[in-house]
């Protein structure tokens, strides 16, 4: 039984996540999809994540699952997303995945993190400004890893 982790990350908290779960699962390929190619015609279990950037999922990991859409719906699939506002999570899956690819995935939050020291100019003046409206003020960003062993036990007691 093999597992791929495809994520796409951009300050490194999808890295995170996505390196737990492969040091959690036994026989696992990492993919940074960024730099990457995959073939996921040749494992059983497909884990996608992604952080939110402005609502979007990363547009190299869109393009994958559009790529391989029906090779997706035919294995056990998980998605995880790091993300700032959790609570905005529906949102998120309804705009940018296949509903058919939501309802048969196991779907996990994971978080996030908010480092801006290591940001670029632009994401930092997004998030200055995100911190300063009534959604963002106060607001703590934390990644969750411990929701790795939720996420994988969800994913693999599921009933094929
Ligand atoms: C410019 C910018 C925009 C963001 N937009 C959103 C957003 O729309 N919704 C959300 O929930 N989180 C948002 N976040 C939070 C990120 O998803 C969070 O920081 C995540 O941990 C980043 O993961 P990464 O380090 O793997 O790229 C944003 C962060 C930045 C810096």
């Amino acid at each position: 039984m093999s597992t791929a982790i495809i994520y796409a990350s951009t300050y490194g908290s999808t890295r995170k996540i996505a390196q737990i779960l492969n040091q959690k699962i036994s026989d696992s390929t990492l993919v940074d999809i960024k730099k990457e190619k995959i073939d996921p015609n040749v494992f059983d279990t497909i884990i996608l994540g992604s952080s939110i950037y402005i609502g979007q999922v990363d547009k190299h990991l869109k393009n994958f699952i559009s790529m391989n859409m029906d090779v997706l719906k035919s294995k056990r699939v998980g998605i995880y997303l790091c993300c700032g506002f959790e609570e905005n999570v529906q949102t998120y899956l309804d705009t940018n995945f296949d509903k058919e690819l939501v309802n048969r995935a196991v779907i996990m939050t994971m978080g996030g993190e908010m480092d801006v020291s290591k940001m670029s100019f632009a994401h930092k003046m997004i998030t200055r400004m995100v911190q300063k409206s009534e959604q963002g003020r106060n607001r703590e960003v934390v990644l969750h890893p411990e929701k790795a062993d939720e996420f994988l036990k969800q994913m693999f007691s599921q009933t094929e």
